[in-house]
């Protein structure tokens, strides 16, 4: 405790383990801890539900059913189909839905009441399978629907087709900190809720609900997430919601923390999928004509599935000009849980599909699909409009592939694994380049904003206020470095505060990759109007009428002078004169928008590019592999952190391999999740990670549109993970499935 560096800024706080998630709160004694009680069925009505025995149980402070919910019973983020408690006498959507809460002074004795629960269901057949949700046509919402050109008459006369399916599986997020939060009743009326969430204001406007208080009433306050990747954008909202109502009703502050089998059971996870894919193309490896319709299990409810199957449909071409497109995606509902957001956002799901498409153009025409890759990108004067008519600009497509060849010396390798194959009958290697283009904003225009405060103290240290939060990706940081270049203060004086709603309100949830994009953008702003208004207190202090100013090193130069003075004296001048210290931004991203009629418009602000090349060994007896190397160009426009942005790239990679090759959900013909647990749910580890990575950030391609010329880099690089899988295709020869477990590595042959 008596370390004095422990008051200094603490960089790299989750590296070195310093970072505080809500299971490390000192809560107070007084606080009730919370357990929820869930259906044991996939669907079944609750006929009758008995919670007498629970309410007499040993510590038992409060039990709560939905009949028990002030406000409205609902905490579906879009649609209103995903009730807070599912009421008696109504058919719950998926085993796992909650029914009723206990708060008791310990978790265990929450538990042991929970034991105790007399009901009685009305068993119904569940909807477990995509085919079957298929046949009956059990879909959330209307088929989407993206058309360009003939596709009919393109494939027709096309000189070559192909067609294929391909199956990709879901993916659990894995944070390490499960959904948890602390609601703490406040004296002046209403609560404050420390949440781990993506998405504070969404919590908020919940919250606020369902117990029928005033927003202003609720205050969500996130610290850093021990992780989300898309896990906390729309489900983060239930533990605040249940640990909020037992609040209310014991009027104690109430800890909520689902242990780790409950969260795999009852959260969500990436959407799984089951496409068709026709493909018309010249003997050239041209594609003429794709045609691609997949049926996405969507769960329960809707969540955030019209979003995921919308940014989906926009990246059915990934990185390639489609002269003529038909795709199609169904949101098929079924009893499980309720698919969600997960990094990438139904675009690796996409990808897959495509890049399926053109290795089999590749095994077609006997040419390496690199080579039919590049013959396809989108161009940079012709063919480079997308399906909606949006311009792909700054396009490095094709350079960023020279580029990826180069550092892997990829013909070379390609004739080493050649030669090794021939050498070798158990032991395949393999080797595959994957591109990402992937665009970034939220496709719904009103999500894209947001506010920013940034107050400066009178000895010139600053503290920052912004509409994202953290959770891993190292965006508060990027925040501080975007002040410390816009300001001149040095780094260590800049400090981030926790994400809140009563200081940033009405705040979009930090995903689709636009955290440092969005409060970057409306930090500067808040900069530039601080800057504007001291610029004159500066000038005067240097006794000039005008110049231009530099704002760097913690003081302010005037440019054709040199004349300067300390940043901390301007500060104090200003406050002296009664001049405000404190200063708001805002940004927001007009002219994006998307008609969903025409099917027409510019749904991203820009597109992320880059290049990945992987070079895999399998071992064809035990179906178990190495990813030998990794080669990744990846374009960050004028990077705002490289060990930020290089870590996100490495981290994506894996979770994408981890999604390709080695994570399977299994769920019974129940509809009970079998791999409810780390011990059965295989992420990647210490192991799987490459021999050797090799990764570069492109050079030389600003981009104009966004903060001090940077790039989104959270979701886009975890399509690089896809070369790993397409490598392990190339060292079979075969088509595989997503994941390519070791189980389908060694069977003979997949989908031929
Ligand atoms: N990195 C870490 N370490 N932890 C995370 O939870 N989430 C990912 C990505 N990188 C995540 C992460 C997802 S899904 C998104 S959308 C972005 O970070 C969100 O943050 P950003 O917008 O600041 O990049
Ligand atoms: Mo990320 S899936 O947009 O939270």
């Amino acid at each position: 405790m008596n370390n004095p560096d422990m008051f200094q800024y603490r960089e790299a706080s989750h590296l070195s383990g310093t970072t505080d998630y809500i299971p490390d709160m000192d809560v107070s004694a007084s606080s009730l801890k919370a357990y929820v009680i869930t259906s044991p069925y996939a669907r079944a009505k609750l006929v009758r539900c008995d919670l007498s025995r629970i309410k007499s149980a040993p510590g038992v402070q409060a039990v709560l059913t939905a009949e028990d919910i002030p406000g409205t019973n609902q905490m579906g983020i879009v649609a209103s189909d995903e009730p807070c408690l599912m009421p008696t006498g109504t058919v719950c959507g998926y085993l796992g839905q909650a029914v009723c809460l206990i708060a008791a002074r310990t978790l265990e004795m929450a538990k042991n009441a929970a034991s105790l629960i007399e009901w009685e269901w009305e068993e119904l057949d569940p909807v477990l399978t995509l085919k079957e949700a298929m046949d009956k046509k059990n879909f959330l919402f209307d088929p989407l629907i993206l058309t360009r050109g003939n596709p009919a008459k393109a494939m027709q006369e096309a000189p070559f087709q192909a067609e294929g399916m391909l199956s990709t599986g879901g993916q659990e997020h894995v944070y390490f900190e499960t959904q948890s939060a602390y609601a703490v009743p406040l004296c002046q009326g209403g609560l404050f809720i420390r949440s781990s969430t993506q998405n504070p204001t969404d919590n908020q406007r919940i919250v606020s609900q369902i117990l029928s208080l005033p927003a202003s009433m609720i205050e969500i306050e996130a610290g850093c997430l021990g992780g989300g990747f898309g896990g906390k954008q729309s489900q983060g909202s239930w533990t605040a919601a249940w640990a909020s109502l037992l609040a209310w009703k014991t009027g104690k502050p109430v800890l909520m923390i689902l242990d780790r089998e409950q969260d795999m059971c009852l959260s969500g996870k990436r959407h799984p999928a089951e496409a068709r894919w026709k493909v018309g193309f010249n003997k050239e490896g041209k594609i003429l004509a794709y045609e691609v319709s997949m049926a996405f299990d969507c769960g329960w409810c809707e969540d955030v599935s019209s979003a995921v199957l919308h940014h989906c449909l926009f990246h059915a071409d990934s990185a390639y000009f489609l002269p003529a497109l038909s795709a199609t995606m169904y949101a098929c509902r079924t009893n499980k849980t309720s698919s969600t957001a997960f990094r990438g956002f139904g675009v690796p799901q996409a990808a897959a599909v495509i890049e399926s498409a053109i290795t089999a153009i590749s095994r077609v025409l006997k040419k390496d699909p690199a080579v039919i890759r590049r013959k396809n990108y989108y161009g940079i004067k012709k063919n480079n409009t997308t399906p909606c008519n949006m311009t792909v600009e700054h396009n490095i497509l094709r350079s960023a592939h020279s580029q990826v060849i180069k550092n892997s010396d990829y013909k070379k390798l390609r004739k080493e694994t050649v030669e090794f194959n021939r050498k070798h009958a158990f032991t395949k290697r393999g080797l595959a380049l994957v591109p990402v283009k992937f665009g970034i904003s939220f496709n719904e225009s009103f999500l894209n904003q947001a506010g920013a405060l940034i107050n400066v103290y009178k000895d010139g240290s600053v503290l920052l206020h912004h509409a994202g939060t953290e959770m891993g990706q190292g965006l508060h940081d990027k925040m501080r470095i975007v002040v410390h270049r816009e300001l001149g203060v040095p780094l260590e004086r800049i400090r981030v505060y926790n994400t809140t709603t009563s200081v940033i309100p009405n705040t979009t949830s930090t995903a689709a990759s636009t955290g440092t994009d969005f409060g970057g953008a409306a930090l500067k702003d808040a900069c530039d109007k601080l800057k504007k208004r001291l610029s004159p207190f500066a000038l005067e202090l240097m006794g000039l009428k005008k110049g231009t100013l530099c704002w760097n090193n913690n003081q302010i130069t005037c440019t054709e002078t040199d004349q300067f003075i300390s940043f901390i004296s301007l500060v104090n001048h200003a406050y002296m004169v009664c001049e405000s210290l404190s200063e708001k931004g805002f940004y927001t991203r007009k002219n994006i928008g998307f008609d969903l009629k025409t099917m027409e418009g510019r749904p991203y602000w820009y597109y992320v590019m880059g290049t990945s090349v992987a070079c895999v060994e399998l071992d064809l007896l035990t179906g178990t592999h190495r990813i030998m190397d990794v080669w990744i160009v990846h374009d960050c426009g004028k990077t705002i952190d490289r060990g930020i942005d290089l870590g996100q790239i490495h981290g994506a990679f894996m979770q994408g391999t981890g999604w390709c090759t080695l994570e399977q959900l299994i769920t019974d013909n129940k509809g009970r999740l079998l791999t409810d647990s780390l011990d059965n749910y295989k992420i990647p580890g210490i192991y799987d990670i490459p021999d050797n990575y090799h990764i570069a950030l492109y050079q030389g391609n600003p981009e104009p549109l966004n903060i001090q010329n940077s790039r989104a880099i959270g979701e886009p690089p975890l399509i690089y993970g896809l070369s790993v899988w397409l490598a392990l295709q190339d060292a079979r020869g075969t088509s595989l499935p997503i994941p390519a477990t070791k189980e389908m590595l060694i069977k003979p042959m997949y989908n031929e």
